[in-house]
């Protein structure tokens, strides 16, 4: 596991855009596994630059999202493909017919399921995936509990995830209670990770994902167990780590 703790959100989003810009450089038909949420909305606009300056190049890039949020489909603005479009997808050279988000409108969310987990696998599997982490500690939509053999699956939303994300909706009664996602074996199959946290609301989180007991009580403390996994947070999220320790530890 690797530690990098840097000043603010800027900071970490340009570090995180590097890490994902240095994948696409090394191997141009990366798949990437990427992630929603308020925390990489920067590290998407850097990867914007880093494309419009010519660094980068997205056409033989695969993607495959982490979750959808079950009973919205593409065209509604809270739904994750939309949100993927209009910050990230838009701007880049990315084949859209490489773009992967499970159907939240699927009839048969088993069925999906199995297909997304097929479609990873034949692709190769996923060389990096992004990660936030909720206040809960979940990865994805793995919430507390979980099991950590669950592969794609329907999830049902905690309700701290519930009240977190009724932010991006007009009320709480909007935001779905039902979500499919990656599960924690997907996420493990991963290659590399890379799990990006600010603001010290996530402090607790971090704290337990690197100290705590390996648990699905905190889903994010299962990432100890992966062989290449990079936290990148900014000094908010990091307040309750040793770092003097951690550079012993890790670094
Ligand atoms: P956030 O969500 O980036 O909006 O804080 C992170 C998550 O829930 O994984």
């Amino acid at each position: 596991m690797r530690i990098i703790c840097v000043e603010d959100y800027h900071q970490m989003s340009k570090k995180a855009a590097n890490i994902v810009a240095s994948q696409l450089i090394l191997k141009p038909n990366s798949v990437l596994g990427l992630a929603t949420g308020a925390t990489p909305l920067g590290m998407y606009k850097q990867l914007v630059k880093t494309y419009k300056a010519g660094h980068i190049d997205f056409e033989e890039v695969t993607t495959f999202n982490l979750d959808e949020y079950y009973g919205l489909n593409k065209e509604n603005e809270q739904s994750y493909y939309y949100y993927m479009y209009d910050n990230f997808f838009q701007y880049i050279n990315i084949d859209m017919k490489k773009v992967n988000i499970p159907n939240g409108m699927a009839r048969d969310i088993h069925k999906e399921s199995l297909a997304y987990e097929r479609k990873i696998r034949s692709c190769g599997g996923v060389d990096l995936q992004v990660l936030g982490i909720g206040r809960n500690g979940h990865i994805g939509f793995n919430e507390p509990d979980i099991k950590f053999e669950a592969l794609t699956h329907m999830v049902r939303l905690d309700e701290q995830t519930i009240q977190d994300n009724s932010r991006f909706f007009d009320s709480i009664e909007d935001v779905p209670t039902k979500a499919i996602s990656m599960g924690i074996k997907t996420i493990m199959h991963a290659k590399k990770i890379l799990l990006l946290a600010n603001g010290k609301e996530k402090a607790e989180a971090i704290y337990g994902a690197i100290y705590g007991k390996i648990t699905p009580e905190l889903p994010a403390s299962v990432l100890q167990l992966h062989p290449d996994v990079v936290f990148v947070m900014d000094q908010d999220a990091a307040s309750k780590l040793d770092l003097e320790k951690l550079k012993e530890e890790y670094l």
